[in-house]
């Protein structure tokens, strides 16, 4: 099924008035929300099925885990994925006299809003226009019981487009965590997240080179599967820092599909050690 979201009202029509209203009264329910989250991450790609939302749901959990109060927001909007990763299921609880909904509560009080958790049919395709996009994730943030948290992870669909910019003039105060892989393809779409982040005047925490060497199960030879090494020099080569390389590996597939993120499950995955470092960093230059 196929639905297609207009935008709001023309703004001549008689109706203007009440909406610049309505925004208003929206821009104080996110100020509200923010000032009770510390630390707000975007995690971005120049590219598709580099590992966002896998990178996005175990840098949660891992923080999760560590005693930090953490919410994982997912504006993926066409292709949101962290519901499942997460396993998570069902719509979320709306209060409808408050107008707020309470977002999905997982292991070690993690929350997480995702459009899947909004949507009756996951299969389902929409088709949504700019100004849809961005009152949705406007909604996110003021009509969400996010609480008081230590960090709020958010989880962007690739390139540079309507969602990561609505989430940067939304949330001021993001840094973008870039994530890529090794190949030339993506460092060259990664430059452009890059530049975005310049553009918009975003902190940039740093950059993530994920699906790195794979170590053979019989050998334990380490094999690149994509080219390596090609995140550290372009941090180095446009100045963004450096935050670490994740490993590729399977049992991650496994654990995206299966709901189960290697964070919360296989603490002694190469994966999850590379993580764990990458997280000492993020919290060592924020705490
Ligand atoms: N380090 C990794 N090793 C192996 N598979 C990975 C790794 N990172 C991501 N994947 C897999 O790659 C696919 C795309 O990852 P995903 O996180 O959905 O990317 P994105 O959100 O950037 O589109 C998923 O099947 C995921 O399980
Ligand atoms: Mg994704
Ligand atoms: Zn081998």
């Amino acid at each position: 099924m196929t639905e297609i979201m207009d935008g709001p009202a023309c703004g001549s029509c008689g109706s203007g008035d009440s909406a610049a209203a309505a925004a208003d009264d929206q821009d104080r329910k996110i100020e509200g929300s923010l000032s009770k989250i510390k630390h707000k991450l975007l995690v971005m790609s120049g590219k598709g099925g580099v590992g966002k939302s896998s990178v996005s749901a175990n840098l949660a959990v891992g923080l999760a885990k560590q005693g930090y109060k953490v919410g994982l927001m997912d504006i993926d909007l066409h292709g949101p994925s962290l519901a499942g990763i997460m396993g998570i299921e069902g719509a979320l609880n709306v209060n409808e006299e408050a107008q707020l909904a309470e977002p999905k509560e997982v292991a070690n009080g993690m929350k997480i809003v995702s459009m899947q958790s909004l949507m009756e049919d996951s299969d389902q395709a929409i088709i949504w226009r700019g100004p849809v996009k961005t009152g949705i994730i406007r909604q996110f943030i003021s009509d969400v019981v996010w609480g008081e948290l230590d960090y709020l992870v958010i989880d962007a669909p690739p390139g540079t487009g309507d969602e990561p910019l609505t989430a940067a003039q939304t949330v001021p105060d993001a840094k973008a965590v870039i994530i890529t892989t090794g190949q030339d393809v993506a460092l060259a779409d990664v430059r452009k997240s890059i530049n975005f982040c310049k553009a918009v005047n975003m902190e940039m925490l740093g950059l993530i080179e994920n699906m790195g060497p794979y170590t053979c199960k019989c050998c334990g030879k380490k094999v690149d599967l994509f080219k390596s090494g090609g995140g550290l020099v372009t941090s180095k080569k446009m100045g963004v820092s450096y935050l670490g390389g994740l490993p590729f590996e399977p049992a991650l597939v496994e654990a995206c599909d299966t709901g189960k993120p290697l964070m919360g499950e296989d603490s002694d995955s190469e994966f999850s050690k590379a993580m764990g470092g990458i997280i000492k960093r993020i919290t060592e230059r924020l705490d």
